[in-house]
């Protein structure tokens, strides 16, 4: 049974309708509904109207009608344009009702499909690792469409196989995978079916341009309802959105990598114009992060720091291997010369798009705390933490390396000069930095490929020697 008077949001046209029709044309109106039962009524007292007429709402589905009643036929007849003016103007206004209705509540669908997306960015931003993102992901959905389980099966940068699930072993994930019904599928649209065992089943493609780049599988067991026509449409939502998302962060992945072998090339090509100095910019590298990891900079920080690491020498590309390999003392033009490297690294880096800390930490390793440093002569705090931090790792691969004209020094006597040129030459933080980092866990690798190892064999020893030497630079400090 459906009235009018469900469908309308706004009643009092059909109100003013009635009143016109009964009080104007004095008809007897009569509103039912779909089967046939009076909702309301208008008549003039005391007028007999034996003629009448029905008149169906032209509105789906059936929501009744008006029955038109007067005297006579006649009369009846002549009213009749006026009742299809009131009847077409009432199925205008439930239309356009109609249409209101449904786009607000696209709208609210949309707004909240908004808000989960928004919520998923604000998790993924600044996450640089694939695999993490794709968890959010599939757990943000997951949670969303109620899924008793799910799992991402895609590529990753090099095209190898990663997997993700939500709540399911690797075993269920294959099994699901195997299931005749998703085998069947293999559909390039975001599909429901239902498993052997009576699970329901949403799947969705990942796309990518070239192609499908894998599958997002949700699962509501068996006893559970079914999913949702409502739930299939928000996933596909979700992922035409996300699709270019994940190729992007694939592609993102692939260039970070490609960056950084880059750079390890080039650190490479300069280490080998110099055979004293081979591995010196890797070496130089791994010290910058062990100062930077006891400085507990953030990751990001930390990524950039390596790389500055290996480009701190890459104007040294620049210079003549018949000077930087030379075995006898320079001339003061020779020296001049290779002071300019810096100057050189700048001009090299200078039209790449590179974050400004790596700039700086690369042009500034030969800076010193007391302004004697170059090629700026820069002092104190205004070297950059990346100048600071390369400097103490640069003069300490420096010391303990062999050069054609003194042997490698032990890490011991490199320390204790670190130590002395604590404030005139090095920052004090970045040398007790590297001290702790010498005292921690990871001690053995940062230690792990150096020339000259240290002179205690014993670790005990080297740890009280290293112990002593903190409270020596702290010392230094307090003067
Ligand atoms: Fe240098």
């Amino acid at each position: 049974m459906a009235s009018i008077r469900d469908y309308l949001f706004d009643t009092a046209f059909l109100d003013r309708s009635i009143d016109y029709l009964a009080e104007a044309l004095h008809l007897a109106i009569t509103v039912v509904d779909s089967e046939g039962i009076p909702v309301a009524s208008r008549r003039t007292e005391g007028c007999d109207t034996p003629a009448s007429r029905a008149y169906p709402f032209r509105f789906s589905p059936d929501i009744g009608g008006l029955v038109c009643a007067a005297p006579d036929q006649d009369l009846l007849s002549q009213a009749e344009p006026h009742i299809l003016y009131c009847l077409a103007s009432l199925t205008t206004q439930l239309l356009r009702e109609t249409e209101l209705r449904e786009t607000t509540e696209e709208m609210l669908q949309l707004s909240s499909q908004l808000n989960f997306l928004f919520k998923v960015a604000k998790k993924i931003i600044g996450i640089d690792d694939l695999k993490k993102c794709y968890q959010i992901i599939l757990d943000e959905i997951s949670q969303t469409i109620k899924a008793d389980q799910g799992f991402i099966h895609t590529k990753g940068r090099w095209d190898e196989e990663i997997r993700v699930t939500h709540r399911m072993t690797g075993e269920e994930m294959d099994a699901a995978r195997n299931s005749i019904c998703l085998r069947r599928t293999a559909a390039g649209s975001t599909i429901i079916c239902t498993r052997e065992d009576g699970a329901s089943l949403l799947y969705s493609p990942i796309k990518e341009k070239d192609g499908q780049s894998g599958q997002m599988v949700f699962v509501r067991a068996s006893g559970h309802r079914a999913f949702s026509a409502s739930e299939k449409q928000l996933v596909g939502i979700i992922e035409n959105i996300i699709s270019p998302t994940f190729e992007t962060l694939r592609l993102y992945d692939s260039l970070q990598d490609l960056y950084l072998n880059t750079v390890k090339a080039l650190a490479a090509a300069i280490d080998a114009k110099d055979e004293y100095t081979h591995g010196h910019s890797f070496r130089v590298a791994k010290y910058a992060l062990a100062i930077g990891g006891q400085l507990e900079i953030d990751s990001q920080q930390l990524n950039d720091l390596e790389i500055a690491g290996y480009m701190h020498d890459l104007g040294k590309i620049g210079i003549s291997e018949l000077i930087l390999s030379k075995p006898g003392k320079l001339t003061s033009e020779e020296f001049r010369l290779i002071q300019k490297h810096p100057v050189f690294t700048d001009k090299i880096l200078q039209p790449i798009k590179l974050p400004v800390r790596i700039l700086e930490g690369a042009i500034q390793h030969h800076e010193r705390m007391d302004g004697t440093g170059y090629p700026c002569g820069l002092a104190g705090t205004n070297i950059s933490l990346f100048g600071r931090i390369i400097a103490v790792a640069d003069v300490f691969d420096a010391l303990t390396s062999k050069r054609p004209y003194r042997d490698a020094m032990p890490v011991e006597e490199a320390l204790r000069t670190l130590c002395d040129g604590i404030d005139s030459l090095f920052d004090r933080e970045m040398v007790i930095a590297f001290i702790s980092a010498l005292r921690s866990d990871q001690a053995r690798e940062v230690l792990g490929d150096i020339n000259m190892g240290p002179r205690y064999d014993d670790i005990q020893n080297l740890n009280q020697f290293l112990i002593e030497l903190t409270e020596f630079a702290m010392a230094a400090n307090r003067n």
